[in-house]
């Protein structure tokens, strides 16, 4: 037995002690006891607990790998991924004001992956169990919207018609203004029959679009959102911010960045979150390297009143990002990357005069790597405000407010 205390959370929001030994589900301060199995503290009994410790308020925290931070109070989370961005900030030796983080509500994930699995009595709905590929039921889930807690029994339907007892059925659900967006990997090809069922659920379900394997089974009415004044059908499983909280909070933080500019390019645009919305005040190029995602928001805007121009422009921004003479026109520019950052983007964005940026990202660590490259290029980082969508998990969003303050 060894008995270990907690320093600090780490990347996954396990604790971590000095080691490093990692304990799942313990708290900074914790006096913690256990067996050592590699790297981790097993067995693990709570012989001092936190201040901060709270009963979970979900029924299945213990056992499903959905959230990772119910155990600890409200305050500790935002703290915890605030203190994450000002740490990956001074990797690179930056320092700005970071603000508190902006969190989403309880039950307003909008969209998520279940995972269905058939069983000799029937089928088997739920998320995957903490580091592990078990299926644990979700009913009182309370990270999602209620419209997706109806989810499992289509998700079981879903898997009795279309998957073998050996397979893992994938069901991503995206609440639209129209019902469910639902989109389904890992089931049995789609032929006749199965066509058949799959449509007839559909309608039982009142779905509004289901896709099979990127295959459209049935759309029983287009699965509209709302981007600003404008109503967009994306493509079956584009990207969309992960709650409707965390879209108008991030829609409100780059609206404070762009102010009054009259011509903004936004960079990895998806279908139009931020364009459409910037669109009431500026004209929008929006660059985005999905095809269909910028033909949705062509559409949406076509349709939608008052909206000034804007331009959707399909282009691999990786590989041609757009150059100092293409960003010259511009007031402001928007940059949304995925992950990994934007090295090529940023580096051109350097060089160009675009007085504001809104860099919105989903990591920190690819953030501040590229948020160094816009500092060494004169750009001063006003402030960072953390957005936390992924409630009681280690994930942080973060924009941040780049301004050109002199003539190069
Ligand atoms: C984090 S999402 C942001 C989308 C949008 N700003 C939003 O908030 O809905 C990143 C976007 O980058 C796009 N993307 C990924 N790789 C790309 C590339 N090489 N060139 C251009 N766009 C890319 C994805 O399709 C996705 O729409």
């Amino acid at each position: 037995m060894t008995t270990v205390t907690i320093e600090r959370l780490g990347q996954q929001g396990d604790g971590v002690a000095r080691g490093p030994i990692f304990v799942p589900l313990a708290l900074p301060g914790e006096v913690v006891s256990g067996t050592i199995e590699g790297d981790n503290l097993i067995d693990i009994r709570i012989e001092t607990p936190s201040s901060d410790r709270v009963s979970a308020p979900c029924p299945h925290f213990r056992s499903c790998g959905g959230c990772q931070l119910q155990h600890a109070n409200d305050d500790l989370v935002a703290n915890f991924k605030r203190d994450t961005v000002i740490t990956a900030l001074a990797v690179h030796g930056i320092e700005t004001e970071v603000r508190p983080t902006l969190t989403s509500p309880d039950k307003s994930r909008r969209r998520a992956t279940f995972t269905a699995r058939r069983t000799k009595k029937g089928a088997l709905v739920g998320f995957h169990a903490r580091k592990s590929d078990a299926v644990i039921p979700v009913p009182q889930c309370i990270l999602v919207t209620p419209a997706l807690a109806a989810v499992p029994a289509l998700a079981e339907a879903l898997a009795m018609a279309g998957t073998s007892r050996k397979a893992a059925l994938s069901v991503t659900v995206t609440e639209s203004i129209e019902g469910l967006d639902v989109s389904v990997t890992g089931g049995k090809s789609l032929d006749g029959p199965l066509r058949i069922s799959l449509a007839a659920l559909c309608e039982t379900y009142k779905l509004a679009r289901l896709t099979w394997d990127d295959e459209l089974v049935g759309m029983r009415i287009p699965p509209v959102q709302a981007l600003g004044a404008a109503l967009v059908v994306p493509p079956p499983g584009a990207f969309l911010q992960a709650t409707q909280h965390g879209q108008d909070t991030l829609t409100a933080l780059v609206q404070e960045v762009v102010g009054d500019a009259k011509s903004v390019v936004d960079l990895f645009a998806g279908c139009g979150t931020f364009a459409l919305p910037l669109a009431e005040k500026a004209e929008v190029l929006a660059v985005e390297g999905a095809s269909d995602m910028v033909s949705a928001m062509d559409a949406g805007w076509r349709k939608a009143q008052g909206l000034k121009k804007v331009t959707g422009l399909s282009r691999d921004l990786m590989r041609r990002p757009l150059l100092p003479d293409e960003l010259a026109k511009f007031q402001a520019a928007v940059i949304d990357p995925p992950r990994a950052g934007a090295t090529s983007q940023i580096a051109e964005l350097a060089k160009s005069k675009i007085p504001a940026i809104a860099h919105v990202s989903c990591n920190p660590q690819t953030f501040s790597r590229d948020a160094a490259t816009l500092i060494e290029a004169g750009y001063v980082l006003e402030w960072v405000q953390p957005v936390d969508q992924f409630r009681w998990s280690a994930h942080v969003e973060l924009v941040g407010a780049f301004r050109l303050t002199h003539t190069r």
